[in-house]
């Protein structure tokens, strides 16, 4: 595909908030063809090994064996490249390959997520949909294909219980940015406050709170705050909302969205809640290990609303 094909892809799949429901038809059918990036996989090509395995090397990619650090190559010089994360073919196996009770969660992954746009995961429970978040962490290696994700990434977990480690915000949302050596105090303080106001929680009182005494919502706010601060280009957010009521449901998933919108980061957030897709520029819909379809939020909604119903007729 030529730059201007991937830029316009881009801006189709990026309208306006106020729009942001809207898309065009057509113009969400090419987006998501742009985020897909290859023909949809046959069920017979997915039992097939893959043809490329990983090999590194050519011009803008890296294996995911190799470490995202500092900055990326571009597709044209002087141009920055349109996609904040690009998979291609990814395979990745838990346990040893072939081995018996090993898993094959990632068969044959390829999707294109544009920057600045926040990108929902949806699938059945155990298609892969964790799996192929933490290798765009780096916290999995697939054995074939390859990645690039934009540098700097952060990614929070379900539980921000894992995350939220200090005792009160602020220490917490700066604990991040405890090695950089070159931030002074005040810029430390700043980045901490705008961080917290990007997720709501920016009312000055909010630095000095003991974190024992946040709600799910507000610590699960805390967590993304501590992603933030660290100015990444890619978020990485799984399930965060399962565990939250309603209302902080609500909160967190548009602290996502305000954030995206903000700085410009790109988000992945994988959920099982429909609801969630209103707030999403983008969505995939993942099955048995690769991605199935792409397209708008509305457009998810329908092909599970339908999957949904087919399920219940067969019963
Ligand atoms: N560490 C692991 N060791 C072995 N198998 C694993 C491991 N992690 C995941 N799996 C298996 O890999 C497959 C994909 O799991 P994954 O957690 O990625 O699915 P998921 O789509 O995130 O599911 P859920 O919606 O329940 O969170 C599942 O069959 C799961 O049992
Ligand atoms: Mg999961």
């Amino acid at each position: 595909m030529s730059l201007t094909a991937v830029q316009s892809a881009t801006r189709a799949s990026r309208p306006s908030p106020r729009d942001r429901a809207g898309v065009g038809a057509r113009a969400s059918r090419r987006a998501a063809a742009a985020c897909l990036g290859a023909p949809r996989r046959t069920s017979a090509s997915r039992t097939r090994t893959p043809a490329r395995r990983a090999q590194g090397g050519s011009r803008g990619w890296t294996s995911p064996r190799a470490a995202f650090t500092g900055a990326l190559p571009v597709p044209n010089p002087g141009e920055a490249s349109p996609w904040a994360l690009e998979a291609e073919d990814l395979w990745l196996t838990h346990g040893e390959r072939g081995a018996p009770g090993s898993v094959d969660a990632l068969r044959g992954v390829t999707i294109r997520v544009p920057r600045g746009m926040m990108f929902m995961l949806l699938g059945p429970n155990g298609c892969g949909k964790s799996t192929l978040l933490r290798s765009f962490a780096g916290l999995n290696t697939p054995w074939a294909g390859r990645l690039r994700v934009q540098a700097p990434r952060a990614f929070v977990f379900q539980n921000p219980d894992h995350q939220v480690v200090m005792p009160t915000v602020g220490a917490d949302v700066a604990f991040g940015l405890g090695n950089r050596a070159d931030l002074s105090d005040d810029e430390i303080a700043r980045r901490v406050e705008r961080a917290l106001a990007a997720v709501n929680l920016g009312d000055g009182a909010m630095a000095d709170r003991q974190v024992s005494t946040l709600s799910g919502g507000q610590k699960q706010r805390v967590a993304i705050a501590g992603a933030l601060v660290e100015n990444p280009e890619v978020l990485l957010l799984d399930e965060l909302t399962t565990f939250l009521d309603e209302a902080d449901q609500a909160g967190v998933v548009r602290a996502v969205r305000r954030a995206v919108d903000d700085t410009g980061a790109a988000a992945v957030w994988v959920t099982h809640r429909l609801e969630e897709l209103e707030h999403c520029d983008m969505a995939a819909y993942m099955e048995d290990g690769v991605i199935t379809q792409v397209g708008s939020g509305d457009f998810i909604r329908g092909y599970i609303r339908q999957q949904q119903r087919a399920y219940a007729a067969r019963r």
